[in-house]
């Protein structure tokens, strides 16, 4: 179809990011406090209302979905709603993914292949024990491995995100590099951003990434390649290596200029920005009968230039709401 959204700074918005669940099994400390309080059950959309809603994006003109959390895995019935939303590949959508933090992957990597899925990306900040279990708090490494195997042996592609934490897991560049090398994995690294508070100093622990990989570049060339996935990452080449580099950069460098994409939740609401609190809440007007294309509409046209992270502003963070809360 022809169907196509555009929000208000004339840039098309085709990416759609699902958070299925606040919820998660681990507890990374950039991401969440040690205790959080979750949403009521009243406040979750159902599985069906998700995949009615994220229909109604595909008919509006969104090519791509992003299953997220949370951890997306945790949510029941989220295999009936990849089912679902991988019935509409083809007939509006593109592609159907998945940012999953990997502990339950295993026992999922089949189902979302015969949904649909192809390539999956997975968060693994080391590949060190003791700093896996530091970092996630409750973190078992060995069940994050055994699911980006299980995911590799049905067949998906498996991106490894790498949160770079100054002080944490500077030592586990060059180490994930080679893992991904073997395992057939690409890699993409991610600058800290401040949502939500999570009980330590994160930009104790913010490190540029130009600063992150000058270790890789002091060894071998890297260069940049044309290849897009619809997120923010910049991708490169790796001299003597198989594996493609991305870079997120939204402290350094930011990427908002070419934004695509837009946020819904498990309550319903539409996120415009990752790095805002606007947003619009369509639960009510899909449970009454109400005008949930005027919303839509509306969210589109009051989507902001950017988000408002700075490197300099330090501790406190740019918004109260949790990265879990719309899934990054
Ligand atoms: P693909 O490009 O489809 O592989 O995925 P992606 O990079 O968009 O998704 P993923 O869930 O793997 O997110 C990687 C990181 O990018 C996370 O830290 C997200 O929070 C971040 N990210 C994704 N979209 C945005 C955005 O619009 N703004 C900012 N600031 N960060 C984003
Ligand atoms: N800054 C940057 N990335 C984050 N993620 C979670 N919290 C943050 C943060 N504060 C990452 C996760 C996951 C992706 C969805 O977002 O590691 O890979
Ligand atoms: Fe869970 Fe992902 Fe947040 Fe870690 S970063 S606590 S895995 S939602």
């Amino acid at each position: 179809s022809a169907a196509s959204l555009a929000d208000g700074h004339g840039r098309r918005i085709s990416y759609l990011r699902l958070s299925v669940t606040d919820r998660c099994d681990l507890r990374c400390r950039y991401c969440m406090a040690e205790t959080m309080t979750f949403l009521p059950r009243s406040a979750v959309l159902t599985i069906e209302e998700m995949g009615d809603l994220a229909a109604r994006f595909v008919a509006r003109g969104i090519r791509r979905i992003r299953l997220t959390g949370g951890e997306p895995l945790v949510r029941r019935g989220v295999d009936m709603l990849a089912r679902r939303l991988g019935a509409l590949i083809g007939d509006g959508l593109d592609e159907l993914t998945l940012t999953t933090n990997g502990m339950r992957l295993a026992e999922h990597a089949a189902m979302l292949a015969a949904a649909g899925v192809r390539r999956v990306n997975v968060s693994l900040d080391t590949l060190d024990t003791a700093a896996f279990r530091h970092i996630t708090r409750v973190g078992d490494l060995a069940v994050a491995l055994r699911g980006i195997a299980a995911a590799r042996a049905e067949g998906l592609s498996v991106k490894i995100n790498m949160v770079a934490l100054a002080g944490l897991n500077e030592d586990q560049f060059l180490p994930m590099l080679d893992f991904c090398a073997a395992n057939g994995c690409d890699l993409t690294l991610i600058e800290t951003m401040p949502l939500g508070e999570v009980e330590a100093d994160r930009s104790a622990h913010f490190i540029p990434l130009h600063h992150f990989v000058a270790p890789l570049r002091a060894e071998r060339a890297i260069w940049p390649v044309d290849k897009r996935t619809g997120g923010p990452a910049r991708y490169f080449a790796v001299e003597d290596s198989p594996v493609t580099l991305g870079l997120i950069t939204p402290l350094s460098d930011n990427f908002c200029a070419t934004c695509n994409r837009i946020r819904l939740t498990v309550e319903g609401r539409i996120y415009m920005c990752l790095g805002r609190d606007d947003h619009v809440d369509l639960r009510a007007a899909l449970r009454d009968g109400g005008d949930v294309d005027g919303l839509i509409d509306t969210a589109l046209a009051g989507k902001p230039r950017a988000h408002d992270f700075r490197i300099e502003r330090k501790s406190a963070p740019a918004v109260a709401r949790h990265m879990s809360a719309t899934g990054g």
